[in-house]
């Protein structure tokens, strides 16, 4: 008895022995994907349902000429309203404003791009246009074949359509199979073989952070959409305070697409808000009018440093370390054991009503630290206690190599 169990001990030891080694090899043959947040540019933001074939291209083209993909975004999106009708096959045809997807997808792949599609669970997207309900794997190959990378896939009238039809009472079997839809598209694109980035955007219903990395979402909204202007982003910022656990390699919560450049953000709020989106390691896609960027916008999308803790290899979303009145102070650990710190100055006054002393003993600190401006680029010490004076909704980004 002993001796055989001892040799069955010695082949479970060898057998893990073996396991061990040729994880490795697995992992390098599958590349992760989505190992760090997603980046590109989404057209929802600015051109909403105008958005047309060419407008992809421009987007294209000026990514390229901003430096921007150069800067890391190489996903171009297309948002919702670009579909067509059903043929008596039910394959989806692209509308008048998209001649040939397929041909797109060749154009935008060949500046060394990768390009994104929208759907969704339901008959219809939330703009009315035909989605994929009953055609998930038709539609999956549909993509694969036009060389699409990426989904984004959007709940809209799968809400009133089919979970308030099923289970008119019954908010729990609404959310079943709400997920089991989720998942269906999850294996439709699994099933194409074809490397294709999967977002969920159901708007953070039923803690999807908890479920949709097991069917293979690569992200998931986290809230609401997002718009213009100040209230709403911080708003969005304040849900996230608690989800950072569920991000990591391959997996994202999505405080949804970047506003920087639209509506009449001030400058303070267009790097706050880039500048937070990197510190919770979200999908980075600009929104914005391409073609007619701004200098200091581009000044702010293309900041590499910005972009470092956004995409950070150790994929560890930041958190809110404390607040003091209007200011709030967030950290995040980046590889390498660096930190980065974000002060925040949420409040609507020119500045906080109250003098700010940054307490460095809270982020597990003790005594000055050295570290990079990120805004400035200039080196800058934070000392205990020291005030800082930031203007109403200006955020002051330090990266610090060797925090001690
Ligand atoms: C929803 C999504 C948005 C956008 C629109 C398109 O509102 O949350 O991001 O995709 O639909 O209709």
């Amino acid at each position: 008895m002993r001796i055989a169990a001892s040799l069955c001990l010695a082949a479970l030891a060898s057998a893990a022995l073996l396991a061990s080694h040729s994880a490795p090899a697995a992992a390098q043959s599958a590349p992760v994907t989505a190992a760090t947040p997603p980046m590109g540019w989404n057209s929802w933001n600015f051109f909403a349902g105008k958005v047309t074939d060419k407008d992809i291209r421009a987007a294209a083209d000026n990514l390229v000429a901003t430096g921007m993909k150069d800067a890391g975004y190489n996903y171009v999106n297309i948002d919702d309203t670009w579909e067509g009708q059903r043929d008596a096959d039910g394959v989806l045809h692209t509308n008048d404003k998209f001649p040939d997807m397929k041909a797109l997808a060749d154009y935008v792949h060949s500046k060394g791009l990768k390009i994104g599609i929208y759907s969704g669970p339901g008959s219809k997207t939330c703009a009315g246009f035909p989605a994929s309900l009953g055609h998930e794997e038709q539609d999956a190959k549909l993509y694969a074949e036009w060389g699409i990378d990426y989904l984004k896939y959007d709940l809209c009238s799968f809400i009133p359509e089919v979970m308030m039809k099923q289970a008119p009472n019954d908010k729990a079997e609404q959310m079943r199979i709400m997920i089991a839809a989720y998942e269906k598209m999850g294996k439709a694109l699994q099933s194409t073989r074809r490397p294709i980035v999967y977002s969920l955007c159901q708007y953070g219903w039923d803690a999807v952070w908890e479920w949709a990395p097991a069917l293979g979402g690569n992200l998931w909204r986290t809230t609401g959409d997002i718009d213009p202007h100040w209230d709403r982003i911080y708003a969005i910022l304040a849900q996230q305070d608690g989800l950072a656990k569920y991000a990591g390699p391959g997996h994202w919560n999505d405080p949804d697409m970047l506003e920087v450049g639209n509506g009449r953000l001030s400058l303070n709020e267009n790097w706050s808000h880039f500048a937070m989106w990197s510190m919770l390691a979200a999908p980075l896609l600009a929104g914005n009018d391409l073609p007619n960027m701004k200098p200091e916008i581009k000044a702010i999308l293309t900041n590499k440093d910005v972009i470092a803790i956004d995409q950070d290899a150790l994929g560890k979303q930041g958190t809110r370390a404390y607040s003091d009145g209007e200011v709030e102070v967030w950290t995040r650990h980046l590889s390498g054991g660096a930190m980065a710190i974000a002060v925040l100055d949420a409040g609507d006054s020119r500045f906080a009503t109250h003098p700010f002393h940054l307490d460095l003993a809270k982020l597990g600190l003790h005594g000055p630290q050295r570290g990079k401006d990120l805004k400035t680029g200039n080196d800058i010490t934070l000392t205990p206690n020291m005030p800082i004076e930031i203007q109403s909704h200006d955020t002051l980004l330090v990266r610090i190599a060797s925090p001690k």
